[in-house]
């Protein structure tokens, strides 16, 4: 069967449909793109006039969403009518992981998929394709395909093609990343539903980046895929603590052990822990699966790149207060950066979650600034309302929010840079020795300020993988 795909519906307006469908929709300007979703607020938010309100932060989106918005893209909440009329369906929901019930803590939580799957057999035309765009349990299209009636006509007599179609996009990066992928992977069971989604990547792909394989192995590729990234940065942030007991430089040992071509270079930044909506969520899935199989050692092997990112975390905030001369209750402390990494409001997952929490629960008085994050969100994460007066310092902890580094720099004790976003490399060290309580000390856990120059100002530095 040939497929001639000119609309396509996305289920799900998050951090991957959004910046994922507006890049395709980019490249192919000759096919309607429909994304989908249940949430007012934030098909409201992708469809605002002001670009600068779209619900997500990326570089470079909204140069995207301008070019293509109200021409071939369009965002709305008419799941079920877009569905109806798409020869091409993306699922794009969340999967977080199971917070209650069997396999709570590790597997994924697969209900909006399976809503998703349930809105798609029914609505849906017969000879839709439907490629699953989130990440994904291994054997999740076997669920979707269960619930669609395939390979049989399920009960309205309609057939249906599941794909898998992982996204590797990162955040901060993610138009960068679709533009110029790394490679593009389709797994499937038709020749021709796999050719008719190579044939969209074509328009802006090199065939010899397509790569095509069954569905499990396209499906357990990108849980591996993170999970070898997340493992290579809990291997390096294990180092940095020896670094910091031995006197190596954890940038000298990653930039001398990069170097060897085999090891490579990316990827080998210390920080506070890997953050975002993937990696832990994967490896807790690669865990819950190898557990289910009787692969216990393969299980515990997994399991510790989670338990160092975790230490990782708890070791800087214990530090902190070490360095604070054994208690920051009352002290005011600034903290830079809450998103989980650079270039991006996602704060899931964000090292700087579990970093203040613990130094709230020491009494700190925390003032965290981000240049994208909102106040409301810190609020959600914390599960702590900032409704204090400055007056009400207390050494109970509590947080506010900052709007500038100089703000949350005043009267504090020391400044922990969190998130490495380019604004804190570049900062008036000079100002801010002058605003800060003496002594003043900055504890930098991305290596990103320069340690000589915040000396000559009287500042302590304390930097993560080098120490002091
Ligand atoms: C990741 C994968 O990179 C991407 O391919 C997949 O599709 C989704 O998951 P993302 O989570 O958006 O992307 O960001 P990434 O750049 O991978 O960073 C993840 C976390 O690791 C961040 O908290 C980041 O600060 C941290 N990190 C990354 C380090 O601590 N050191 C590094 O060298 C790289
Ligand atoms: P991701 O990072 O994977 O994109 P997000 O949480 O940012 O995850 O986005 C997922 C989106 O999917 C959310 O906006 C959510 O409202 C939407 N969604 C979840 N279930 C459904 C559904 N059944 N129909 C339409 N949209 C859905």
């Amino acid at each position: 069967m040939k497929f001639n795909i000119s609309k396509i519906c996305c289920i799900g307006a998050g951090y991957v449909g959004g910046p994922t469908m507006a890049v395709i929709a980019n490249k192919c300007p000759h096919i309607n793109f429909n994304v989908v979703d249940i949430n007012q607020e934030r098909i409201d938010k992708w469809n605002s006039d002001e670009l600068s309100e779209l619900p997500i932060f990326e570089p470079g989106l909204p140069e995207i969403i301008k070019e293509t918005r109200g021409k071939n893209l369009h965002f709305s909440t008419n799941v079920d009518e877009e569905i109806s009329k798409a020869d091409m369906i993306f699922i794009s929901v969340n999967t977080p992981t199971k917070k209650k019930g069997k396999g709570a803590g590790q597997a994924s939580d697969l209900k909006w998929i399976e809503a998703s799957a349930r809105r798609i057999s029914k609505h849906a035309k017969s000879n839709a394709i439907i490629v699953e765009k989130s990440t994904l349990p291994v054997k999740t299209a076997q669920t979707i395909k269960e619930i669609l009636g395939v390979p049989d006509r399920n009960e309205s007599n309609k057939k249906f093609y599941v794909l898998s179609n992982p996204e590797f996009l990162a955040e901060g990066t993610a138009i960068k990343d679709l533009e110029n992928p790394d490679r593009v992977l389709i797994g499937g069971e038709d020749e021709s539903p796999i050719s008719a989604l190579v044939e969209i990547y074509l328009h802006w792909v090199n065939p010899e980046k397509i790569i095509t394989t069954n569905l499990w192995s396209s499906e357990l590729s990108k849980l591996i895929a993170n999970a070898f990234l997340a493992q290579r940065i809990s291997s390096i942030n294990s180092i940095s603590a020896l670094c910091e007991t031995t006197g190596a430089d954890i940038n000298e040992v990653a930039l001398a052990i990069g170097a060897d071509k085999r090891i490579g270079k990316y990827f080998l930044n210390a920080g506070p822990g890997f953050g975002g909506s993937c990696f832990k969520k994967d490896i807790l899935n690669l865990i819950y699966i190898c557990n289910h199989y009787g692969l216990s050692e393969v299980s515990s092997y997994w399991q510790k790149v989670i338990d160092i990112n975790n230490w990782q975390m708890e070791r800087i905030s214990n530090l902190i207060v070490e360095k604070l001369f054994g208690t920051i209750a009352g002290k005011k402390i600034g903290i830079l950066g809450f998103s989980f990494k650079e270039n991006t409001n996602d704060t899931r997952e964000s090292p700087a979650i579990k970093i203040c929490k613990d130094l709230i629960e020491e009494g700190a008085n925390l003032h965290i600034f981000d240049p994208k994050v909102e106040l409301k969100q810190i609020s959600k994460d914390l599960g702590l309302d900032n409704s204090f007066s400055e007056a009400a310092y207390s050494e109970d902890g509590q947080w506010y929010y900052s709007e500038s580094v100089i703000e949350a720099a005043n009267d504090a004790d020391a400044l922990v840079i969190v998130t490495n976003w380019d604004i804190f490399k570049n900062l008036d060290w000079q100002e801010i020795s002058k605003v800060m309580r003496k002594p003043s000390c900055v504890f930098d856990t991305r290596s990103v300020v320069n340690k000589v120059e915040l000396r000559k100002y009287g500042i302590k530095v304390w930097s993560l993988g080098i120490g002091v």
